[in-house]
C-alpha cells in the first residue's frame, strides 16, 4: 500500500496508489491530526473465505474484471474482436501537487494508460483518461467510469425521477441485493434521470445521517450504477453513456470522463448538497454581482410577435422593477410556430420588419438588459438552412429521421455546420444589444450518426461546448442560460459556460416547490431560474394566488412568465412590491447557503441562511392537505446554537392565511429565540392553506 492523504474543506480521502488502477481506502470525515492513515491497511484486511478467488480484488477507481473484481468493470472496451477485454494495471507513478493527486497505471499487455486526478476542496473531482499506447491498433472503448467506494452502512439510494415540467422529483429506494442503475439515452443531461445519485445510512435526512453523494458532470448521454456485491461491500459508478461503436481511440489517442463531482457529510443532505454549491460558487466564471430579475416573453406572447405589444410589455416590466427583458422563441427567419425555421438565425422580416433595433433601443431605453433566445443545436427540415444542407442533419442514412417538435438536430461535429451557425450567432451578438442568451435545446438525439457513420452523441456534446466556449471568447460580457424543454440540461459542465438554468417549463408555484427543492440538490439559488407565473398555469391548468406564486419565485434567480399587460394597477403594484422584496434579499439568497428542512409530507421547508449565521430567508409552504389541524412547530437546524434571533413573518402582498380561529402572537410582533431553540424545539405556525406558503425572516440580535 503507498497511501496519499488528501484534506478537504469537509471531508478527507485516503488514496492507495500502489494497486494499479487507484484505490480509494477511505472517503468520509476529515481523519484529525492525529490519524495515521496507514491503519486503514491493517483495519480493512478483509479474509478469503470458501467460495471466493484466492485474492480480494480492490474496488478501485477503475475496477478490474480480470484482477477478480466480480462488479461492473470501471473499463470496458477491446481491440480486434475481443482481444484486450480485461486490463489489468500496474502502478506508474503518482504526482501530489497541493489538494490535486495524478496517478498513472498501465498495462503493457492491453497497450493502455490510465491516468486518474482526484481534486480534494470543497467537493471531491474525480476525473479519469484512458490512452490507447498501441502504436498499430485501435481500441474501441464501450465505457469507461469513475468508482467510489461507499461504506457499508450506506443502506439508502436517493435518486431523482422527473419529466417535461416535472423535474427533480426525489425518489428513496433501500439499496437492493445486485443493482440499482439508470441509463439515459437522450443525448442531454434529460428530465427523468439528471446525473445525481446520493447514497446515505438508514432514513438519512437533511440534518442527519452519513450520506455520499455523486454528480457526473456531462450534458449528454450517461449511466449511473449502485450495486451491493455479495461479500457486502458496495460502490457506485458514473459515466458517460455510449452507443455501440461510438468511440475507437487510434494509435496514441485518449478519452477522458466527465468530472465526477461527490460530496459526503456526516451531518445530513443539507451539509452535504452546499459542497456543490460552494464548488459551483468557486469556479471563476460564476455570476458575480446581483442576478437582474428577467421577464421573459415566452407565455406572454408565445410566438405572436408584435412591436407594439412587446414595447408595452418592456414598459410594464420597468415599471414593476424588473431589470433584463428576454425576447423568447418566435423572433427570427420563418419561425411563425413551432413546426419551422429552425437553424436560420436571422431576424424575420414578418414579426420584426425594422429588426430587433426598435425593441432593444426601447428596452435598454428604460433601463433593462436585453436578452434573447435561440436553438442553436437544432434544425427544422422546414427552413433553409436544411434545403441547402440536408447532410448536416444528425441523422441515419437509409433511414426515416424521428422527428421532435418537428426538428431535427444539427451535427455540430461537421465542421461546416459548426462554422455556420458560430458565424449567425456570433453575428446576431454583434450587431445587436444582447447581454443573455436563453439558449435552448428542445429534443432528445434519437440514432443520428455522424459523418463517419457512427453514433454522433458524444461528438454532438463536445462540439456544443465548444460552440458555447467560442461564443464566450468573443462576447464575454453576454450571459448564457442553460434550457433544455424546462430542466433536462442541468449539470455542472454546462454551468462552466452558462449563468444559470432554466429549472422547468412549469410556473406551477405548487409543482415548483419540489421541483426546486430537488433542484436545490445540486445547484444553488442564483443558477435557478424561477419565474412568477400567472394566476393559473399554462402547464397545469391550476390556479394560485400572487403571494404562494412569489413566495416560490422569490427563492430562486426571480423572473417573471406573465402577461403583465393583463394585470390591473393593483397587481402590478403587488408585483413591484415583490420585485423589490426579491432586490432587497438577493444578497442574502444569492451567497448564502441553502437549507432544507425535514417536515411532514404534506410540507416543503427550505430557506437560505447567510454564511455567518447572522440572518435567515425561510420559506413553508403546504402543498396539500396534512394529517394534522396545524402544522408541527417548524425546526430550523443549523443557525448559531447560543445567539439570540429576532424571527419575525415576512408579509407578501394578498397573503391569506388558513383557517385559524387565532394566530399565534409572535405573528404579530415577532419572537426571540436561540438558535438552538430555533433548531430543537421550533417555531409553532399557524394553519395555512394547501397551497400557500409562509416567508419568514431571522435576525441574529
Ligand atoms: C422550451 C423552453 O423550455 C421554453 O421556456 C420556451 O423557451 C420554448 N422552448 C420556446 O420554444
Amino acid at each position: 500500500m503507498e497511501l496519499i492523504h488528501l484534506r478537504g474543506r469537509s471531508s478527507d480521502i485516503v488514496v492507495d496508489t500502489a494497486q494499479g488502477a487507484p484505490v480509494i481506502v477511505h472517503w468520509g470525515a476529515p481523519l484529525g491530526a492525529e490519524t495515521d492513515p496507514s491503519a486503514f491497511g491493517t483495519a480493512g484486511e478483509r479474509p478469503l473465505v470458501h467460495g471466493s478467488p484466492d485474492v480480494v480484488a480492490p474496488i478501485s477507481v477503475v475496477p478490474e474484471h480480470g484482477s477478480g473484481f466480480p462488479g461492473r468493470p470501471g473499463l470496458r472496451g477491446h481491440r480486434r474482436r475481443g482481444v484486450a477485454w480485461a486490463p489489468r494495471f500496474v502502478p506508474a507513478g503518482h504526482e501530489l501537487d497541493g489538494h490535486r493527486l495524478t496517478v498513472t497505471a498501465r498495462d503493457d499487455v492491453a497497450a493502455l494508460v490510465l491516468t486518474v486526478v482526484f481534486e480534494l476542496d470543497d467537493a471531491l473531482v474525480v476525473q479519469a483518461e484512458i490512452t490507447n499506447t498501441s502504436p498499430t491498433e485501435r481500441y474501441l472503448l464501450d465505457s469507461l467510469s469513475i468508482t467510489l467506494p461507499v461504506p457499508q452502512q450506506a443502506a439508502e439510494i436517493g435518486t431523482f425521477t422527473g419529466r417535461w415540467t416535472r423535474e427533480f422529483h426525489p425518489v428513496r429506494v433501500p439499496w437492493p441485493h445486485g443493482a440499482f442503475t439508470y441509463e439515459n439515452r437522450r443525448g442531454r443531461a434529460s428530465h427523468e434521470h439528471p446525473p445525481l445519485i446520493f447514497a446515505g445510512t438508514p432514513a438519512f435526512a437533511e440534518w442527519q445521517g452519513s450520506v455520499w453523494g455523486a454528480h457526473l458532470a456531462w450534458s449528454g448521454n450517461h449511466t449511473g450504477f449502485a450495486e451491493r456485491l455479495p461479500d457486502g461491500r458496495r460502490y457506485l459508478q458514473m459515466g458517460e453513456l455510449l452507443h455501440p461503436g461510438e468511440l475507437s481511440l487510434e494509435p496514441g489517442q485518449s478519452y477522458r470522463t466527465p468530472e465526477v463531482i461527490a460530496v459526503h457529510s456526516d451531518a445530513g443532505l443539507t451539509a452535504a448538497t452546499q459542497q456543490f454549491h460552494r464548488h459551483l460558487r468557486a469556479r471563476p466564471s460564476h455570476p458575480a454581482g446581483p442576478r437582474p430579475v428577467l421577464v421573459n416573453t415566452w407565455e406572454a406572447v408565445y410566438f405572436d410577435h408584435d412591436l407594439d405589444r412587446l414595447r408595452e410589455l418592456a414598459d410594464r416590466a420597468a415599471r414593476v422593477g424588473i431589470e433584463r427583458f428576454v425576447l423568447d422563441d418566435g423572433w427570427f427567419a420563418g419561425r411563425r410556430d413551432d413546426t419551422r425555421g429552425l437553424g436560420d438565425w436571422w431576424v424575420s422580416p414578418d414579426a420584426h420588419p425594422n429588426g430587433l433595433g426598435p425593441l432593444i433601443e426601447h428596452v435598454t431605453g428604460l433601463g433593462m438588459e436585453f436578452g434573447i433566445w435561440v436553438e442553436p443545436e437544432m434544425v427544422s427540415p422546414d427552413s433553409e438552412l436544411y434545403r441547402a444542407h440536408p447532410e448536416w442533419a444528425l441523422t441515419t442514412d437509409g433511414y426515416e429521421p424521428v422527428l421532435a417538435r418537428h426538428q431535427l438536430v444539427l451535427d455540430l461535429a461537421r465542421p461546416a455546420a459548426f462554422t455556420h451557425v458560430f458565424e449567425q450567432l456570433d453575428a446576431l451578438l454583434r450587431d445587436h444589444a444582447i447581454s443573455f442568451v436563453k439558449w435552448d435545446m428542445n429534443r432528445d438525439h434519437i440514432g443520428g450518426s455522424g459523418a463517419d457513420g457512427a453514433a454522433g452523441s458524444h461528438a454532438q456534446t463536445v462540439a456544443v461546448y465548444r460552440l458555447l466556449d467560442l461564443l464566450r471568447d468573443r462576447h464575454p460580457q453576454v450571459e448564457i442560460e442553460s434550457c433544455s424543454s424546462g430542466g433536462a440540461r442541468v449539470d455542472h459542465e454546462i454551468l462552466r459556460r452558462t449563468s444559470r438554468v432554466w429549472t422547468s417549463d412549469c410556473n406551477d408555484a405548487l409543482e415548483r416547490q419540489t421541483i426546486q427543492l430537488g433542484a436545490s440538490m445540486l445547484i444553488p439559488p442564483e443558477l435557478m431560474g424561477a419565474h412568477i407565473g400567472p394566476e393559473r398555469s399554462h402547464t397545469t391548468g391550476r390556479r394560485h394566488d400572487l403571494a404562494f406564486r412569489a413566495a416560490t419565485a422569490l427563492f430562486g434567480h426571480l423572473g417573471v412568465e406573465w402577461n403583465l399587460l393583463s394585470l390591473t394597477d393593483a397587481e402590478l403594484d403587488a408585483l413591484h412590491e415583490i420585485v423589490t422584496l426579491h432586490q432587497r434579499f438577493r444578497p442574502l439568497l444569492h451567497a448564502g447557503d441553502s437549507v432544507r428542512f425535514d417536515t411532514e409530507d404534506a410540507y416543503v421547508a427550505h430557506g437560505v441562511y447567510a454564511t455567518d449565521r447572522s440572518e435567515a430567508l425561510v420559506s413553508f409552504a403546504v402543498v396539500t392537505t396534512s394529517a394534522g389541524l396545524i402544522p408541527p412547530p417548524l425546526r430550523m437546524p443549523g443557525l448559531e446554537p447560543d445567539r439570540q434571533y429576532r424571527v419575525e413573518r415576512l408579509p407578501l402582498p394578498g397573503e391569506r392565511l388558513g383557517p385559524n380561529r387565532s394566530i399565534p402572537t409572535w405573528m404579530s410582533g415577532g419572537v426571540t429565540m436561540t438558535g438552538r431553540q430555533l433548531g430543537d424545539f421550533g417555531l409553532q405556525l399557524p394553519a395555512l392553506h394547501p397551497e400557500s406558503a409562509l416567508i419568514l425572516r431571522c435576525v441574529a440580535l
